[in-house]
């Protein structure tokens, strides 16, 4: 397993929904929780292991210290068919990252709070909600599902300046996990 990087067109593409029941989910959620924590992620989309299923995992508890320094425990979340069926008026810009656009990081305007309706690993339907860090991942990531990266998230302006910083990245081999 490889995390590809923009401008691969399988980051452009919308993925396909996946069948309810399909045993292969589980390895696939496994493989790419490894593969995150490896280039310390806190998110990662199928497309960006080039399966163009709408599968992502998340976890951002594990970065984090607990109040006496200590690194939190993972808590790895598998979102199947996630879909986003509520969320806040107000709207919040904060510097994001992706594995896929290695060694810049852009501001992009997310709405504050989420609620996501999906499936988990073992296909239970869940719904979860966040705010913060776990909302705005949330977010970032159902975009991924439909082709949209960082880029496309920019006003036209900071599109082009954000890829010529990302040129400049790539040229001096940035990888996934370096912002
Ligand atoms: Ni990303």
């Amino acid at each position: 397993m490889r995390i590809i990087t923009s401008p691969d067109p399988l980051l452009r593409e919308v993925c396909e929904p996946v069948e309810i029941g399909d045993k292969s989910v589980k390895r696939l959620a496994k493989q790419m929780l490894r593969e995150m924590y490896k280039d310390d992620g806190v998110g990662l989309a199928a497309p960006q292991v080039g399966v163009l299923k709408r599968i992502v995992v998340i976890d951002t508890q594990w970065p984090q210290e607990d109040e006496k320094g200590r690194p939190m425990k993972k808590n790895p979340l598998v979102f199947i068919n996630p879909e986003i069926i509520e969320h806040s008026d107000e709207r919040v810009k904060n510097l994001e990252g992706c594995l896929s656009v290695p060694g810049i990081s852009c501001e992009i305007e997310r709405w504050s709070w989420v609620k996501v309706k999906c499936f988990d690993e073992n296909f239970n339907e869940v719904i979860r909600e966040g705010d913060g860090l776990f909302g705005r991942c949330m977010q970032h990531e159902i975009d991924h599902l439909d082709g949209i990266t960082l880029f496309e998230r920019l006003s036209p302006l900071d599109r082009l300046a954000k890829l010529e910083e990302y040129k400049a990245a790539v040229e001096r081999g940035a990888k996934p996990g370096e912002c």
